[in-house]
């Protein structure tokens, strides 16, 4: 059984017209260990899948579907309930760690409240594990500087510790929402280094959102492309970053000189997004796509294996055999 299984997942937000609908019956699965990334231009809606995971949407946000964790169904569940799985058993580091922590607090403080809240040490002991854990993720000299205060810490130094809080009761998946894209190049690949180090040594599984190909790249097992709010391709690393199946994907990879190197953004595609309270009945990367048929216009493409590639599925009528066509018939691959 998987250790997490998403199904049919819908986010929504009101908004004074339309409802936004930012993530649209998304379903996905994360094995125990297992990385899987998450791609995709800005407001396709990973951060809103991610955030429903473990309840840490909005209360406004309308959320629907299943998330099965370790064999508990999340959606729905009570908040006390869903604040201990967090911390204890999903672990989450968001884009910017300023934000995320008390500015009030020394930073190891706030480390030793989670230990605390989590692990159930009394407070001396607590400030000896906070030490140590700010160690294990590489800050330098944790003893005396974990009685500061956020902002005198640089952002790499603060992502550092917000990771350290998430990994601290070692959860068995670790949520990762482009925990590097707030910092420089340079600091950027130390703390990618630090997440793959981690990972290896502790095993947890991890669900990465980032723009960052080479992270992904170096990171990923499965990787999952989102667009305007559903999945559009899902497979193995190397099948979709360097396959590139679902033209969407291809577009995201193409202009990227050295795609898959560290720091390599994802490309910026011509056209707009999707409106994201469309309603549409085609595929709604219709008016960006250079593949478009007649079909494309007229029903969304379901998901279907790409030939010849094991669990790669891309949701494209060029791989369908039963695209509509003008004729009323199927239409072929171009
Ligand atoms: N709290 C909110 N209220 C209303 N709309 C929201 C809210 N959060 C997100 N959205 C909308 O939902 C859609 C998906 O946003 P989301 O932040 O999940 O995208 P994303 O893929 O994480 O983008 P980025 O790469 O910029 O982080 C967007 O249209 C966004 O404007
Ligand atoms: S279904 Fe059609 S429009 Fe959509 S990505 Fe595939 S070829 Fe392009
Ligand atoms: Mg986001």
């Amino acid at each position: 059984m998987a250790l997490l299984t998403v199904r049919d997942l819908s986010v929504e937000f009101p908004a004074s017209g339309a409802a936004v609908r930012a993530v649209r019956r998304v379903s996905l699965s994360v094995q125990d260990g297992e990385v899987v990334g998450l791609v995709g231009e800005s407001g396709s809606g990973k951060t809103a899948a991610m955030m429903a995971i473990p309840g840490l949407l909005p209360s406004a946000a309308h959320v629907a579907g299943s998330v099965r964790f370790a064999g508990r169904e999340l959606l729905g569940a009570r908040e006390q309930e869903l604040r201990r799985i967090r911390g204890a058993r999903i672990g989450v580091v968001f884009q910017d760690p300023l934000s995320a922590l008390n500015p009030t607090m020394p930073v190891g403080r706030q480390v030793a409240e989670v230990v605390v809240h989590h692990l159930h040490l009394g407070w001396r002991e607590a400030r000896e594990r906070a030490v140590e854990l700010l160690a294990s993720v590489d800050l330098p000299d944790p003893g005396r500087r974990a009685a500061e205060y956020p902002h005198q810490w640089s952002g790499g130094m603060r992502q550092r510790a917000l990771i350290a809080m998430a990994l601290a009761a070692r959860p068995s998946l670790l949520i990762a929402d482009e925990p590097t894209s707030a910092l420089d190049a340079r600091v950027a690949t130390e703390v990618a280094e630090l997440l793959l180090r981690l990972q290896s040594e502790l095993g947890m599984a991890v669900l990465l959102a980032s723009h960052d190909l080479g992270l992904i790249a170096r990171l990923a097992d499965r990787v999952l492309v989102m667009y305007g709010g559903q999945i559009v391709e899902s497979g193995g690393c190397a099948d979709v970053l360097l396959g590139r199946a679902h033209p969407y994907t291809s577009a995201l990879m193409g202009a990227v000189p050295g795609g898959g190197a560290p720091g390599t953004a994802l490309s910026a595609i011509p056209g707009e997004p999707p409106d994201a309270s469309r309603r549409d009945a085609g595929c709604a990367f219709a008016a960006r796509c250079p593949h478009v048929m007649y079909g494309c216009l007229r029903a969304a493409p379901p998901p279907y294996p790409v030939p010849g590639k094991i669990g790669h599925v891309a949701c494209c009528w060029r791989y369908h055999p039963d695209a509509p066509s003008a004729d009323g018939g199927a239409h072929g691959r171009t």
